[in-house]
């Protein structure tokens, strides 16, 4: 298994290499990523290439038996290339150029920088062809959002052009003749950028938009889908590079819930997923099932395991410090990572730098170069890793439910959330949870997903739809699967319009309900709901469903259509659609989910109620062995009921009936032959 850190040889004198080498074998490590902000350091002057330090550091690591993970350098452009072309730095929806002094200070669809990254990875990927220590490649560093530069509009235009292929066609789409905003050809095409009607007023107070502006729906989600294309493509262009000279993995770190960019697009051309995880910075701190849930959508991006290319190791923030790690907490936090998918685990980062902005984020060791608490606790990681390696690599999440997460969905709703408080990352997050507090694995992937080896899929306020999505929904319940909607599903088509057929469009046969009417919820006012789990509170919105074939699960208990159904269920083929017509506070939200969960049949790793605040994960390792990784996210000592025989995998010890977790304990508990 790949177990590493991520280290910066340019920031230290070279003296101190071979210390750093010996240090990070004793702690097992036996990988490093190297190179992703050395472009000034790599290429000092236009066209003069300088690999000689980064072979020393590379020699000096390899001799140590360290292998490499070389990162292209292209988020960090050096000034002189910046200074010849000063286009080639973003621009925001304002119009205001981001210039020099950070990172990713550049647009991916700039020609010229185009030409300059293609030349730097050519020539990387040309002196390290077949070097014996060089073991995969970071593709750039965490790309990110949208730029509204004059490159990129060009570029958006050709991009409309192929998509729509003629002008009356992108007119019918968006529906242009709304407000004369008819196009007479591609160059009158605009950006999504600053515009008459938008001010940050607008959306009252308090109001949770994160976008203020009042574009075209057809223009603003195709031009998230454009950025996506743009930046798979200029990561193509680097991977093209590579190719010509390499076979080794290629990777790009992502960044778990960022949804700027359509990570299953995004990772068509990767070989391998990777991300970065933070839990606890200056910024804030992630809960457990959160955490989780951005591994479990690392690993559904490919639908398949994935690194850590950085995984906290110390206190870290840009301005202030987030609060150190507690003991065991960086154990518990790779074993998280682990139990969920990761076959690699690269920690950020060596040493605590004396410089720039990240010089309060440390990683192993301190800003002296001395190990403590944290280096001796991955040291201990370490030496499990190498008993227990077996047990991750190749493991598989033998998971019977599925959470399907849309980017495109995703934007549509972030530009119009229908209710000014509906977020649909949020609500997302509250079925991910749910079912974690039931302890049942989800795969948190993209509809174009292979549904047929689950028995639910879940796929809430999936509004946008094709003919082609709706069928394969159908198919999936007639052959027997069962799939929950809700409020808000098939409002739209794929290209961001109201659907003319009666709500919930292409789900209706599916759902077997239509809405006669709905209500957004505003200013505080709630809707009592009561059903098979119990009484609940929509805060939000409410669906008013005639049945069409379904069942009430549930009913509203207030407002002028209090006593109609507000939940149902539909027998559909085989298979059952649950239509959940509201929101719901978490509580209901979480009953809800253990009906439908008990209704189809699905257990948690471990009984819901076995132990409060410890995560159980199921896994099957390579070779076909069941094992329980058993996490105690709370600091105060956790028992675990169990049902069956286990064998603790790292001290042999047989385990019945309960297993005893220190504060931020870890077990890893084998299946028992014959239970
Ligand atoms: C990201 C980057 C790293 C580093 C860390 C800490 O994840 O990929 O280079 O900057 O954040 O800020």
């Amino acid at each position: 298994m790949k177990f590493g850190v991520d280290y910066y040889p340019e920031h230290w004198p070279e003296e101190r290499w071979a210390i750093d080498a010996r240090l990070m074998k004793e702690a097992r490590i036996n990988v490093v990523r190297l190179a992703e902000f050395a472009w000034a350091k790599l290429e000092p002057e236009d066209g003069v290439f300088d690999f000689a330090w980064l072979d020393r550091a590379i020699d000096t690591l390899s001799r140590e038996g360290i292998r490499i993970i070389l990162g292209t350098p292209t988020a960090a452009a050096p000034k002189w290339l910046m200074d010849k072309r000063p286009d080639m730095y973003p621009v925001d929806e304002h119009g205001l150029t981001k210039g020099f002094g950070t990172r990713r200070h550049y647009c991916v669809n700039h020609p010229v920088y185009r030409e300059y990254s293609r030349r730097i990875v050519r020539a990387m990927a040309e002196h390290y062809r077949d070097h014996p220590a060089v073991d995969a490649w970071q593709i750039d560093n965490e790309f990110g959002g949208a730029c509204y530069c004059q490159s990129d509009l060009e570029a958006f235009r050709e991009w409309l052009a192929l998509r729509y292929g003629s002008i009356d066609k992108l007119n019918e789409e968006w529906g242009t003749v709304f407000w004369s905003q008819t196009y007479r050809d591609w160059d009158e095409i605009i950006l999504p950028a600053y515009a008459a009607s938008d001010g940050f007023s607008q959306n009252g107070g308090g109001a949770r938009m994160t976008t203020p502006f009042n574009h075209n729906p057809g223009l603003q989600l195709d031009y998230q889908r454009f950025f996506t294309d743009a930046t798979a493509d200029y990561q193509r262009l680097q991977i093209d590079e590579i190719r010509r000279f390499s076979e080794l993995p290629i990777t790009h770190n992502l960044m778990g819930h960022f949804s700027e960019l359509d990570y299953y697009k995004l990772a068509e051309d990767l070989d391998v997923v990777s991300w970065d995880n933070y839990p606890n910075n200056m910024w804030g701190k992630s809960s457990p099932a959160s955490v989780a849930m951005a591994h479990d959508l690392m690993r559904g991006v490919k639908n398949r395991n994935f690194w850590m290319m950085e995984q906290q190791s110390g206190p870290c923030g840009w301005h202030a410090m987030g609060d150190t790690p507690e003991p065991g907490q960086l154990r518990l936090w790779t074993y998280q990572a682990l139990a969920h998918g990761a076959e690699g685990m690269v920690y950020f980062r060596w040493r605590a730098c004396l410089f720039g902005i990240e010089q309060y984020w440390h990683g192993i060791l301190d800003h002296d170069g001395i190990g403590r608490r944290r280096y001796r606790e991955i040291a201990g990681i370490g030496e499990e890793l190498e008993k227990l390696s077996g047990l991750f690599v190749g493991a598989a999440n033998p998971n019977r439910t599925a959470l399907i997460k849309s980017y495109d969905n995703e934007w549509s709703h972030r530009a119009q959330p229908h209710n000014l408080r509906f977020s649909y990352g949020a609500l997302l997050d509250q079925y991910y949870r749910a079912a974690a507090r039931r302890q049942v694995g989800l795969d948190v992937t993209g509809i174009h997903t292979d549904l047929s080896p689950y028995k639910l899929v879940m796929m809430p306020v999936f509004n946008l739809v094709t003919e082609e999505i709706a069928a394969k929904c159908e198919a999936f319940v007639a052959r027997g699967g069962s799939l929950v909607l809700t409020f808000r599903s098939g409002t739209r088509t794929w290209n961001n319009r109201m659907t003319e057929k009666t709500f919930p469009g292409l789900f209706r046969k599916l759902a077997g309900v239509e809405l006669e009417e709905f209500d957004s919820l505003n200013f505080g006012r709630t809707v009592p709901v009561a059903g098979v789990f119990g009484e609940g509170t929509a805060a939000q919105w409410c669906d008013v469903l005639k049945l069409t074939g379904a069942e009430p699960l549930a009913d509203y208990a207030g407002h002028y259509y209090a006593g109609t159904p507000a939940v149902t269920v539909n027998r559909f083929g085989q298979g059952r659609v649950y239509y959940v017509g509201c929101d719901l506070d978490d509580a209901a939200a979480e009953r809800l989910l253990g009906y439908i969960l008990e209704q189809e049949g699905i257990a948690g790793a471990i009984p819901p109620q076995a132990a409060a605040g410890v995560e159980a994960v199921s896994r099957r390792a390579a070779d076909g062995r069941r094992y329980l990784v058993l996490l105690n996210h709370a600091n105060t000592d956790a028992l675990v009921k169990l049902q069956g025989r286990y064998v603790d995998a790292l001290s042999g010890e047989a385990i019945c009936d309960q297993a005893a977790l220190s504060p931020y304990g870890v077990q890893i508990l084998l299946e028992a032959e014959g239970v």
